[in-house]
């Protein structure tokens, strides 16, 4: 991608000056898009600016953030409070954390803005708790604009007022759910919300709340400075704006880099990722974090954007963050690994997420182990099509995000469970008169 300019990590690799800081950042025209912003525009118009330009939640679901920020009440006496997702929680993901420790005056500048558009009083930046280095930066980046009265009351000596505060989790998968998330920031147990209500109308504090992820955040500066036409000149129709991909596993050069979406895998693998690790096959991938699912070995070529993945049968476009693996792997082993996670991370409050993770991991471990049967597979298979949001059975994404790797490695690798199995066990015939 010779000719693409890196928005979301301009000024990162600059020796001459340091974005992390203040001035760095300004040095590169950092703060002057929220000035004009909170001076010049209403901030009506910057959510149709936003809902024009395509952009969707990099967080995982892909919903068009527009669209999310036009669901706050408008009646609503207030406050209203905007809460970001630095939860980055997904297995094989680390783009968020690169935002928040290279960028932040970008990643705040986005929250700035997309905190007056929404009318937020408040900002809250919800961590990973096992971001330290992300929350030194940050905290430091929150002092900075607080000293240079970029936070604060009547910012720039007119009506915003924004207060920005940086909360950290204590390390909990189901904590970047988004309600589970509100839940662990009013200092509760981290357990999702039924929705509806929708955080918008009933969200942190129980007042009207927009949840974004931290990247989301991040393209919100270089739309409001450049306008929807240029964000929606990146990138396939559906998938527009600039993305972080992320690629780990077996390849050669593991990385995050910025780029439009559209890229294959293929080449992601090969241009970005040096190639396949000691020249082997490969063999599948779980592309966007572990609940999206597997791909086969002739699915490389899906396109890393919001239309590929479902193509490819796969839940989604989740993080785009690739785990890539070879030839040596052994699919059975790589599931049982993801079952335990999602088993260990279910916060019980559903039977069927509950009892089932605990279930499938149950049973891959028995079909590992040599002592399971055809019987055991077809109970995991149905097991996994029962649970989750789109049957109905469950309150939040965990346990659909636990189910699709089932389903796609059960059906995508049929013959390497298989060979896992015992002969089915002879029926014991039932005593008589039974
Ligand atoms: C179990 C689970 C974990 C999630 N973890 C994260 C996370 O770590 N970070 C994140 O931004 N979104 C996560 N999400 C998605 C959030 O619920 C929410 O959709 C997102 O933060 C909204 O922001 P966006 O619209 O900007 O993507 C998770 C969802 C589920 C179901
Ligand atoms: S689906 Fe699972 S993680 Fe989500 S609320 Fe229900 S039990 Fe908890």
């Amino acid at each position: 991608m010779p000719d693409y300019e890196p928005i979301l990590t301009a000024g990162v690799a600059r020796t001459d000056i340091d974005v992390r800081t203040l001035e760095g950042y300004r040095a590169v025209g950092g703060w002057a898009t929220f000035a004009r912003a909170i001076r010049e525009t209403q901030p009506g118009q910057i959510i149709q600016t936003v809902i024009d330009s395509g952009l969707r939640g990099r967080g995982g679901a892909g919903f068009p953030a527009g669209q999310k920020w036009k669901f706050l009440p408008a009646d609503h006496p207030g406050p209203f409070y905007l809460v970001v997702n630095g939860d980055e929680s997904e297995p094989g993901t680390f783009k968020d954390r690169l935002l928040m420790e290279r960028n932040p005056h970008l990643v705040l500048e986005g929250i700035a803005i997309a905190a007056y558009a929404t009318r937020a009083r408040y900002a809250y930046v919800y961590l990973r708790g096992e971001f330290h280095r992300p929350y030194a930066v940050m905290a430091k980046a929150v002092a900075e604009c607080y000293a240079a009265g970029l936070f604060g009351q009547h910012i720039s000596g007119g009506d915003y007022s924004l207060d920005v505060q940086l909360h950290r989790g204590a390390g909990a998968y189901v904590c970047g759910e988004e309600t589970g998330l509100l839940e662990s920031l009013e200092g509760k147990r981290g357990w999702p919300r039924i929705k509806p209500p929708f955080p918008a109308v009933k969200g942190a504090f129980g007042k009207p709340t927009v949840i974004n992820n931290i990247e989301t955040l991040s393209c919100v500066r270089g739309i409001v400075e450049r306008g929807a036409e240029w964000f929606k000149s990146i990138g396939p129709a559906h998938s527009t704006g600039p993305k972080l991909i992320g690629l780990s596993g077996h390849v050669n050069t593991p990385g995050v880099w910025e780029m439009p979406m559209g890229i294959s895998l293929r080449e992601l693998i090969e241009k970005y990722g040096g190639g396949m690790r000691g020249g082997k096959a490969f063999k599948s991938c779980i592309p966007g974090g572990a609940s999206v699912g597997f791909l086969t070995p002739d699915q490389i070529d899906m396109t890393m954007d919001f239309e590929g993945p479902r193509k490819c049968g796969l839940l989604g476009l989740g993080t785009a963050c690739a785990a890539v693996m070879d030839e040596t792997v052994e699919i059975p082993r790589i599931l049982y690994n993801i079952a335990r996670f999602f088993s260990h991370e279910s916060c019980g409050q559903c039977t069927h997420c509950r009892e089932g993770t605990g279930w499938m991991e149950k049973t891959l471990l028995r079909l590992l182990a040599g002592g399971g049967d055809r019987g055991d597979l077809d109970l995991v298979r149905k097991l996994a099509d029962s649970m989750g949001m789109m049957p109905g059975m469950s309150i939040c994404g965990l346990a659909d995000g636990a189910a699709w790797p089932i389903k796609t490695a059960i059906d995508k690798f049929r013959g390497e469970f298989e060979a896992l199995c015992a002969p089915r066990r002879k029926a014991i015939p039932a005593p008589a008169g039974h």
